[in-house]
């Protein structure tokens, strides 16, 4: 997974500066949101009035304001928000995504998702974004992102709200828990997760935002060795623990098993999937404790991790836990 900062034009104008902090403040990835429609412009309704056989608005507005922005602020992600009324030939997508990848100042680089236009979504693009909040829990062979956001919309239980809401209770943002959940499940099954925070009006990230942020931060430091860069593992979730999701590293050297929920009052923890042999490490990150006592659990698989060394508070982290499981095979699915 790779941690992107988007940049959404359509809520607030100032990309320039934001890409210019980024780029020169942090190591992060600088993209840009584009939404390929503006619904009562009047270009737009001309061309909706004929039909959407006219284009009108996107050979005017759309198309040159998508070049000018990638050659302006030349960003690495172009995530396109355009998959409802009008097909991909309205918006001449194809040739836009021909120019991109073929002479834009970041061809080698670009990556862009699949809103180009009517029933694009989940067929095609650099990575897949299917529906908002799109979580398919199993893993997909394409590359897919989870776009969600950090805030409930008050007034529909099962919407959010992409904007800041000054009517917001903290009941409509997600916890710490939450995010961290989505997050773990996302990249476990070969998911990016993509984040949304609404500014307010007067261009501040309101502190229960930031907070989430800076948790999320705090927690990836610790464990991030399982997030960045791994790729899924055989299993994505555990057989037997349900609250276990898995990652790998990219030499398949190492699997990292992320823990959802620590049991009351346990002192083993039970994984299902894994197959240890005489060679098998376990620690937990954010841990001082070192390697961790463990026994297999039978023949075919699974093993037991003693935790009875662990004080909650000689944590660096909260939330969730990443066991790192070194010499392990995956248990054999039976015939
Ligand atoms: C960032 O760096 C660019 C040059 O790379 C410079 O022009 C710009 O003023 C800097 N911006 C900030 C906010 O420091
Ligand atoms: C679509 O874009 C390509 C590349 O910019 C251009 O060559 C082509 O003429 C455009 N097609 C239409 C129908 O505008
Ligand atoms: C993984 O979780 C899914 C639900 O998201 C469930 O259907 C599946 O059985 C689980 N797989 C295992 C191996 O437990
Ligand atoms: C890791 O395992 C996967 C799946 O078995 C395989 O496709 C890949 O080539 C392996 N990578 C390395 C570096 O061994
Ligand atoms: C732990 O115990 C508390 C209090 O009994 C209970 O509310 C909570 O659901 C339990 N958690 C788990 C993971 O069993
Ligand atoms: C925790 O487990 C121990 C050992 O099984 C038991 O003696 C104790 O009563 C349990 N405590 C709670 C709060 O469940
Ligand atoms: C244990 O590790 C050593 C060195 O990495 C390796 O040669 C040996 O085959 C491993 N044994 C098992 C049972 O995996």
């Amino acid at each position: 997974m790779t941690l992107y900062v988007f940049y959404s034009i359509f809520f607030v104008l100032l990309p320039g500066d934001l890409a210019n902090a980024i780029r020169n403040r942090t190591n992060l990835v600088f993209g840009l949101y584009h939404s390929m429609f503006e619904w009562f412009h009047p270009l737009f309704l001309e061309d909706k009035q004929n039909g959407f056989k006219t284009r009108l608005f996107p050979d005017m507005k759309t198309l040159p304001e998508l070049k000018e922005i990638v050659e302006t602020y030349k960003p690495s992600v172009v995530f396109s928000d355009g998959d409802w009324d009008a097909p991909d030939t309205y918006w001449n997508s194809t040739g836009f995504l021909a120019w991109l990848y073929n002479e834009s100042p970041v061809k080698d680089t670009v990556v862009v998702n699949d809103r180009w236009g009517t029933g694009m979504e989940c067929h095609h693009g650099g990575y897949y974004t299917c529906g908002d909040r799109c979580n398919p829990g199993h893993l997909l062979t394409h590359k897919w992102e989870n776009c969600f956001t950090a805030c409930h919309m008050i007034f529909k239980i099962d919407k959010h709200s992409w904007g800041f809401l000054r009517t917001s209770n903290v009941d409509d943002y997600l916890t710490i828990q939450e995010i961290l959940g989505q997050v773990i499940i996302t990249v476990s099954t070969g998911g990016n997760v993509l984040i949304n925070v609404g500014p307010t009006s007067y261009g501040k990230i309101a502190p229960i935002y930031e907070e989430r942020l800076r948790q999320m931060g705090a927690w990836l430091k610790v464990n991030g060795e399982g997030i960045y860069s791994s790729i899924p593992w055989k299993y994505q979730n555990d057989t037997t623990n349900p609250h276990i999701w898995y990652t790998s590293s990219k030499d398949n050297q190492t699997v990292y098993a992320s823990l959802l929920v620590w049991p009351n009052n346990t002192t083993e923890i039970l994984l299902g999937a894994p197959v240890s042999s005489s060679n098998t490490t376990v620690t937990l990150l954010g841990s001082n404790v070192g390697p961790l006592n463990w026994r297999s659990a039978s023949e075919s698989g699974g093993i037991i991790i003693d935790v009875s060394n662990i004080e909650a508070y000689s944590l660096a982290s909260d939330w969730a836990w990443i066991f790192k499981l070194q010499n392990i095979t995956p248990k054999q699915i039976n015939k």
